[in-house]
């Protein structure tokens, strides 16, 4: 955390720059309403600023904050009470929405005005340049403290959308993770259902329907081994591993399995049948396709 002490170390302002300041407050105090006069004609002029400056009630308020900030800067005290005031100014900025641009901009029409006033009061180079030293130290250490508060806030944003943002991923695994056990338990769910109809096709055997009972079984066997394949890549899933499309391709190729052996059982229209077998084939194409590309990638 910078004090002001540090900040006037950093700028090599000493305590003479302080009274060579002080002895100038006279000659800015004379001249201090043409400068706020200047300043704000000069933001007047620019359509982003004097959009901010509409209200005359407000303009009359900040001309008189401008002064006393103004005549502030020939006060000779510069200590931490004066870093927290010039904090508080920047931070108005910030909370208006002023573009830093303008802040450094317009401190450059406050430095010409000193220049000139000094120009104006000092002929005598040697003198003027003493003047002009500690001026522009002043104005500098002030420039920085008012732009340090649109870093600071910058940064917060930064830090506060970072957390934001690793806080909502977490949550979005949460979530995606929750959903995947509930499927896993949906699907212990489903397959409990396919033992009972696989059961039921046992008995239809027992009850003399032998080639009913035998295909259906089998096709309800092959669907248990498909869930059982979609159970273990869920939990492959869970576990971290990766999403394996295949598996349900697989489920779909068993399903239509199953549907051909009922379909034949029922002695359904041919046409129905041919769809059934040449929809099987086009799944058993991509399923064909997408291993390859796996093994290719692997
Ligand atoms: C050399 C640069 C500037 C200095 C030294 C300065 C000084 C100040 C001061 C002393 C205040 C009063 C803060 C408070 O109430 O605590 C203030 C507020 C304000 N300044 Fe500046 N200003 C500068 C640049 C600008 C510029 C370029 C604009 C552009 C329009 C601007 C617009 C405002 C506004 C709108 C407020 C009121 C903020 C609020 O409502 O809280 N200032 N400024």
């Amino acid at each position: 955390m910078l004090t002001m002490q540090n900040i006037k170390t950093h700028y090599f302002f000493t305590d003479s720059d302080a009274l060579l300041l002080r002895e100038l407050r006279p000659m800015a105090e004379d001249h201090q309403d043409r400068m706020v006069d200047e300043f704000y004609d000069y933001l007047l002029g620019i359509p982003e600023t004097a959009t901010l400056l509409k209200d005359s009630v407000t303009l009359q308020h900040l001309k008189e904050t401008l002064k006393k900030w103004f005549i502030g800067l020939f006060s000779c005290t510069y200590d931490n009470q004066y870093l927290l005031t010039l904090q508080r100014v920047g931070l108005a900025h910030v909370r208006v929405g002023l573009n830093a641009h303008f802040v450094n901009a317009a401190m450059n029409v406050v430095r010409r005005f000193v220049i000139e006033l000094l120009q104006e009061h000092y002929p005598n180079i040697q003198e003027r340049r003493k003047f002009r030293n500690a001026a522009e130290k002043i104005i500098d250490i002030n420039l920085d403290i008012l732009s340090a508060s649109y870093q600071e806030e910058e940064l917060k944003k930064v830090f506060l959308s970072r957390s934001l943002e690793s806080k909502l991923i977490k949550a979005a695994e949460r979530f995606t993770y929750g959903l995947n056990l509930i499927l896993v338990i949906a699907l212990a769910g489903v397959s409990l259902g396919v033992v009972a109809l696989f059961v039921w096709d046992i008995l239809h055997i027992f009850r003399g329907d032998v080639e009913k009972g035998i295909l259906g079984a089998l096709g309800t066997l092959l669907i248990i081994w498909m869930m059982i394949e979609l159970m273990d890549n869920e939990i492959k899933t869970l576990k971290g591993g990766k999403f394996n499309i295949l598996v349900f391709i697989g489920v779909i190729i068993v399903a239509l399995i199953r549907e051909i052996l009922i379909s034949t059982l029922r002695h359904d229209m041919l046409e129905t049948q041919i769809f059934l077998a040449g929809t099987l084939l086009i799944l058993g194409i991509v399923y064909f396709l997408v291993s390859k590309s796996q093994q290719e990638r692997t």
